[in-house]
């Protein structure tokens, strides 16, 4: 395995990519109160300590997805219908899709899309040599801007969007419903989406999930400002921070913190920013749903309901819905 830690030169050029990074970490620290993006998250490090997350026994939401895929995959395959070209949006490791790739009949084509062009390379790679007849395009793209989908030759291809993992939760409605309102347009009417949401369930087992006892979650959202250092001039003391995960039950929504034990100025690519003890950067929210809630927001951005399927407990559901 690459050691990721060991960090690349800083571009003396910036991207494009940087560019955006850059302005965005500069207007989020502007904010009152300060916060990140959290699509950041995702540079090599920060992919592989999310693979670690998942295989937590705390965090329940991988799990519970894989063993609702594994309980129901020939009732999801047969809804997906035949000929299906699968874009998966935030695919990382693509471990959830196997299944998928081994059930649905005569798939157009795998389209997995990931934010870390490095990480989405090593696995359409591997992907490939676990399926050498799949036709594999993978595309290195931020999914919440509109996709140019790569052409495949089956001319009676149904598009689906995989949206697993409750990445979905990630966003705040307003914006989940664009989200979701953008996919309805690229997947064409009859097209379909399969997605994955955490369902609200009790307080304690939620913040569990994101405060687990091996430290990985404090060190994925920590990750963000080594990246910021590395990347972008930043000159963040990572030992001055603190990871803080909540439930708020106004939002029905985790929101994950960075806390500054300390009053410190830090600054990003010459830019001072000033940091008063305990003052918090915000860096992701997670949604939970209910159910019914859910399928609302979904119909006013123009899916219709199809099937869902979930665990005994319910703490998860998968849902096939059909742009109208
Ligand atoms: N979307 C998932 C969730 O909200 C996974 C995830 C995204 C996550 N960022 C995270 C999990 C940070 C833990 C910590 O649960």
């Amino acid at each position: 395995m690459m050691n990721a830690t060991k960090s690349r030169p800083v571009d003396m050029v910036r991207t494009g990519e940087q560019n955006e990074f850059l302005h965005d970490v500069l207007h989020g620290l502007s904010c009152k109160p300060k916060r990140l993006p959290c699509k950041y998250f995702y540079d090599l490090r920060g992919s592989q300590l999310f693979d670690r997350i998942c295989l937590l026994e705390e965090y329940y939401v991988t799990r519970t997805e894989v063993e609702i895929m594994n309980q129901s995959i020939q009732q999801i395959a047969t809804a997906l219908g035949e000929h299906v070209l699968l874009l998966e949006f935030g695919s990382g490791s693509s471990t959830k899709t196997l299944q998928l790739l081994q059930h649905c009949q005569q798939l157009a084509g795998y389209v997995p899309v990931d934010i870390s062009a490095e990480h989405l390379q090593n696995t359409a790679r591997q992907l490939q040599e676990q399926f050498p007849k799949l036709v594999i395009k993978p595309l290195a793209a931020d999914f919440t801007q509109p996709l140019v989908i790569p052409k495949v030759s089956d001319p009676s291809q149904r598009k689906v969007v995989y949206f697993p993992g409750s990445t979905i939760g990630n966003f705040t409605p307003a914006k989940a419903t664009a989200l979701l309102r953008q996919i309805a347009l690229e997947v064409d009417a009859g097209g379909g989406l399969l997605i994955g949401i955490d369902l609200v369930k009790d307080t304690n087992v939620l913040e569990a999930a994101y405060n687990d006892s091996q430290g990985i979650t404090a060190a994925f959202n920590l990750n963000l400002l080594r990246r910021i250092n590395r990347e972008l001039h930043g000159t963040f003391r990572v030992d001055l921070f603190q990871h803080r995960a909540h439930f708020d039950t106004s939002h029905n929504r985790i929101e994950m913190h960075l806390i500054s034990k300390v009053p410190q100025v830090v600054s990003v690519a010459n830019n001072p920013f000033q940091f008063a003890a305990q003052e918090t950067i915000c860096t992701e929210y997670s949604h939970k749903y209910v159910l019914t809630d859910f399928l609302q927001m979904a119909a006013g951005a123009g899916f219709a309901y199809d099937q869902h399927w979930t665990d005994p407990q319910s703490y998860f559901a998968i849902i096939h819905l059909v742009a109208k």
